[in-house]
């Protein structure tokens, strides 16, 4: 097991630390599955008031479930469908404060609020998303966002089929 020392003052402090971890962790290493698990981990680990934090990779064309921690979830996503169907449709990052009054949302989990879904693009390539869920509303803010987007662009090249 690795541990980490990751503050956990301010969300500055914070990012700082994790987009740290998540590059010594997955650094040198090819394989997408071992890189999206290890990173779905230290999210789950230390970023708070989650019940989900995972990826879903872009498959053939619909979104498959990938690494995560959490509650057992749905497995295809097609594009435009839910949270994370849109954020692959649009290509940009869906910071959702209430679910229920997003349309279309899938709940994988009845404890979910909000949630924020990252596209990971590689070369102008999707190839999945990060999604969070949190049982609280509008937990994500512009700071978690602009955390979260580092980390899928850190780890994009290191995701690769
Ligand atoms: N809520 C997501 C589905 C995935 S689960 O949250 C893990 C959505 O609407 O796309």
């Amino acid at each position: 097991m690795y541990t980490f020392d990751i503050a956990q003052g301010t969300k500055a402090d914070l990012y700082r630390d994790l987009i740290a971890a998540v590059d010594a962790i997955t650094s040198g290493e090819p394989d997408a599955v071992a890189n999206m698990a290890n990173v779905a981990a230290l999210i789950w680990e230390h970023v708070p008031g989650l019940n989900w934090s995972g990826f879903y990779r872009m498959v053939d064309s619909e979104l498959v479930l990938g690494p995560f921690q959490g509650k057992a979830a749905c497995i295809r996503i097609a594009i435009g469908k839910g949270v994370c169907g849109a954020a692959a449709a649009t290509l940009e990052t869906q910071r959702i404060e209430d679910v229920h009054a997003f349309p279309g949302h899938i709940a994988c989990d009845a404890a979910s609020q909000s949630e924020l879904v990252v596209p990971i693009l590689h070369h102008g390539k999707l190839l999945a998303v990060l999604d969070l869920d949190s049982p609280h509303l509008a937990r994500f803010d512009a700071e978690d966002q602009a955390g979260m987007e580092a980390i899928c662009a850190l780890i994009a090249p290191r995701i690769t089929p």
